[in-house]
């Protein structure tokens, strides 16, 4: 179903998830092992792993809620060795392809406003940023606790 190297995530993948996502953010922003295994465990949401040379490089985490047509990017991950290979662009691309597939019409996310690469990635691949919303972390991600919410709709 998905392009070579991309897949469903498994129980399996816990550790590598965590060690991905504990390089990428610190605590408290970073999710837990047990929010990882409710995630992968939840038929609301879709984990998607890259992998190459024999381990995994990144990852996307997408939910779905009930009688909505919108699905929401709730993280996204490559690990700091393997950035700028258009792994991310990738697994989006992927998570685009299943939301379709599930009937999905659009996909939103948040992103701190100090985040800058992946703010750039996001708007590269055809999000759009719809509201700016202050205070929205409870602690700052990327320097800031403001996002913008963005929207990509899938036609
Ligand atoms: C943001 C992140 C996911 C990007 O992953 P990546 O695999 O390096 O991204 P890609 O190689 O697919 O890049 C695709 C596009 O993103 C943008 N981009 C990626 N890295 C960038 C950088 N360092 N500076 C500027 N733009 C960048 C570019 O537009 C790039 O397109 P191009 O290659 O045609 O120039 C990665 O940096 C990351 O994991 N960061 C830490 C976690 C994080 O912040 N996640 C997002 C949470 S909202």
């Amino acid at each position: 179903m998905f392009e070579s190297g991309i897949r469903r995530a498994t129980g399996d993948d816990l550790d590598a998830l965590v060690a991905i996502e504990q390089a990428c953010f610190e605590p408290p922003c970073c999710y837990s092992r047990r929010q990882f295994s409710a995630l992968l465990a939840s038929k609301h949401s879709l984990c998607l792993v890259e992998e190459g040379e024999g381990r995994m490089r990144g990852f996307v985490i997408v939910r779905f809620r009930a009688g909505s047509r919108t699905a929401h990017v709730e993280t996204l991950d490559v690990d700091g060795a393997w950035r700028g290979r258009g792994i991310a662009r990738r697994l989006l691309a992927a998570a685009e392809e299943a939301c379709r597939e599930r009937g999905m019409h659009r996909l939103q996310l948040e992103v701190s406003t100090g985040n800058a690469r992946a703010l750039a990635l996001y708007e590269k691949v055809g999000y759009r940023r719809v509201e700016a919303i202050t205070d929205y972390y409870q602690f700052p991600h990327h320097g800031s606790r403001d996002v913008y919410r963005m929207v990509k709709e899938l036609t």
